[in-house]
């Protein structure tokens, strides 16, 4: 079942401190390797600005500061506490002149529209129920040809591969999850809006309606994880 999106906010409230620990846990450090490739996909202009939304605790934007040493990313989350940890890690220091943290809240984002020339969103947007005007209010903030990066979990269509890792995501992870949240829903949770989400096609559709074009998408991991792509028009 869906989660509203005050539940979202408390659920993150209450496992932030452990989060980064549960991701890389999980998903056997391969979430580091994700976002790297996320941030090495975007094609930005030298002295870029980027916006990460859903920054969490700013491990992509990290990963942006390390592959472009010329852009500056400003995180937005709504969750205070995602952002604190973010702000206190050693790797949030190290870029800290070229990082700004920021409360906001994805569907009416604080800022002017041309703002960005790149955004991004890692494993953020299945958890934003009015999902389409947050890909309206990406389209809104982005400059002209601006290139928009959403990161998001699936299963491999490979119906072998896909059978055994169904098996690690709907029965071990949630508990394992949840155990290590010390929570009794969390990772349930992640499980079913991972199968609640659209499809691949269903999904480029969506990025299309919002105005975007070039529709495009990258599979990792065995579609474990995909890095859906969408332009602003040149001309808008
Ligand atoms: C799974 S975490 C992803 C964090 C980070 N992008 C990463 O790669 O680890 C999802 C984040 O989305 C944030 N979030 C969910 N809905 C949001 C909304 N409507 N506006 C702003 N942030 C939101 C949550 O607070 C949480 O920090």
């Amino acid at each position: 079942m869906a989660m509203k999106d005050y539940q979202v906010k408390r659920m993150f409230e209450s496992i932030a401190f452990s989060y980064d620990f549960q991701n890389s846990f999980l998903s056997l450090r391969r979430d580091t390797y994700w976002r790297r490739v996320m941030a090495q996909c975007l094609h930005l202009p030298g002295e870029a600005s980027v916006l990460d939304m859903a920054t969490g605790t700013g491990e992509v934007a990290v990963e942006i500061c390390r592959h472009h040493p010329r852009a500056k990313v400003i995180g937005v989350d709504f969750s205070p506490k995602m952002l604190t940890v973010g702000r206190e890690k050693k790797k949030f220091k190290k870029f800290a002149s070229r990082i700004h943290l920021s409360l906001g809240d994805g569907r009416q984002l604080p800022f002017q529209s041309g703002s960005f020339e790149a955004a991004t969103i890692a494993f953020g947007i299945r958890n934003i129920e009015e999902r389409e005007q947050a890909l309206r209010e990406f389209y809104r903030v982005l400059k002209p040809g601006g290139q928009l990066l959403i990161m998001e979990f699936d299963i491999p269509n490979d119906p072998l591969l896909g059978g055994i890792y169904r098996l690690y995501f709907d029965y071990l992870l949630p508990p394992l999850g949840n155990l290590l949240s010390r929570t009794n829903y969390a990772y349930s949770y992640l499980a079913t809006s991972v199968h609640d989400f659209p499809t691949e096609r269903e999904f480029l559709q969506e990025i299309g309606r919002a105005g975007f074009v070039s529709p495009g998408v990258k599979r990792l991991t065995y579609g474990v994880a995909k890095i859906f792509r969408g332009i602003k028009h040149a001309r808008s």
